[in-house]
């Protein structure tokens, strides 16, 4: 029985991410979820399996002709994204879309283009700025208690995707998962960036770097550098990551660092210092849908919701960044053989830093 005061909405992409919104959006109560779409046979039937209440069907355009559905969550890859904004502006449908918002930078700002024209909500899961931990951060900042911030060091670096599987139409892993840092980096500075000088490694004998380092300025003249890879011991007997921001101002400092169980902050600003632990978080999706059932029911965007504005923005400085990281000297080390051997690894690993879903697991 359909509930008029619920917001009615379809998932389309059954995959990792489309398994995450399901979750979120069965526990939250603003949403009703009426449908979830995917092309693949087995996705659908586990969609009827973990979504009783809701249809599975193959075509997204069921979804579109539904008058009744008011938000669609977008999350297959990027290239089905562009036509299916252009569908969800066309039929007046909200939006939350997976990073990147399209499949290539000129499709991507079309997207950008699309929405801030149309009066539909929209929002990108950069999810990162929905995190608590950044919130806290970027709220000592404001306190003043870092006197001016002027350095900004961030690092995330985990097994992760080996280069060919997963998202491989998203970019190297600098594109793929360093656009949410480049991001991050942005919404910190509250400013643009003006350059970057950027380090990378080809391991593997890999066509792309899966490693890079890129450091440089804002136009308001505070410095960076950023890190990221999946490269941090794929064959270790056993697996860990490193991933931190460190935020230095003029008088004090403050660092995060996560397990991806809890998240913990240092504060040492100039009146107060703090040692904050909670649970990580994950993706943060439940912020993210409550931003957008905020600003659907309100009619005001929420000002907190990640745009497709700040995730082209950060995609087109993680491909600069890409493009510069091939100017500055690419090395390679480490054989194709031992990509096979990680390919191998990963096939058999049951809990690891990326893993493709399974299709008989919930996520
Ligand atoms: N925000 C984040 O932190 C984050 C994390 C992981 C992935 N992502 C992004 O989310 C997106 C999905 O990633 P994933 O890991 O869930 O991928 P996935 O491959 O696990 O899932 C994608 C699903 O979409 C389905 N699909 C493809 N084209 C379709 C179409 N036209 N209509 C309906 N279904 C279609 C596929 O069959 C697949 O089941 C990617 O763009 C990825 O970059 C974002």
């Amino acid at each position: 029985m359909m509930n008029k005061m619920k917001i009615r909405v379809g998932i389309i992409g059954f995959g990792r991410m489309g398994r995450c919104y399901l979750k979120e959006l069965q526990r939250n109560v603003a949403y009703e979820v009426a449908y979830v779409c995917d092309t693949d046979a087995e996705c659908r039937e586990l969609a009827r399996r973990l979504a009783p209440e809701a249809q599975a069907v193959e075509d997204d355009q069921t979804i579109f002709d539904d008058e009744s559905i008011r938000a669609v969550v977008l999350c297959t890859t990027a290239d089905a994204r562009l036509q299916q904004i252009r569908k969800a502006v066309g039929t007046g449908k909200h939006i939350i879309a997976e990073k990147p918002v399209a499949d290539t930078l000129e499709h991507e700002w079309e997207a950008v283009g699309l929405v801030e024209n149309a009066t539909v909500m929209s929002g990108a899961n950069m999810y990162l700025q929905n995190a608590w931990y950044h919130a806290v951060m970027r709220d000592a900042v404001d306190r003043g208690e870092l006197g001016e911030l002027a350095i900004m060091r961030i690092c995330h670096m985990t097994p992760g995707l080996a280069p060919g599987e997963g998202h491989e139409s998203e970019g190297p892993s600098f594109h793929d998962c360093g656009m949410h840092y480049v991001n991050l980096a942005r919404w910190y500075a509250h400013s643009e960036y003006k350059t970057w000088h950027a380090q990378g490694m080809r391991m593997w004998d890999w066509k792309d770097p899966w490693w890079l380092q890129v450091h440089g300025t804002f136009e308001n003249g505070i410095v960076y550098d950023i890190t990221q890879g999946f490269v941090y011991g794929q064959l270790s007997k056993d697996q860990t990551h490193n991933s931190y921001v460190e935020l230095i101002g003029t008088k004090g400092f403050c660092r995060m660092t996560h397990d991806f169980k809890t998240a913990e902050v240092d504060i040492h600003g100039v009146t107060e210092t703090r040692h904050i632990e909670r649970p990580f978080g994950g993706k943060n999706i439940d912020r993210l849908i409550d931003e957008m059932a905020e600003s659907i029911l309100t009619g005001r965007r929420s000002e907190a919701m990640p745009s497709f504005r700040d995730s082209a923005i950060a995609s087109e400085y993680a491909w600069k960044m890409l493009e510069d990281a091939r100017r500055n000297e690419l090395p390679s080390i480490g054989t194709h053989e031992e990509l096979e051997e990680i390919w191998e690894h990963r096939r058999n690993l049951k809990d690891g830093y990326g893993l493709l879903p399974r299709l008989n697991k919930n996520v």
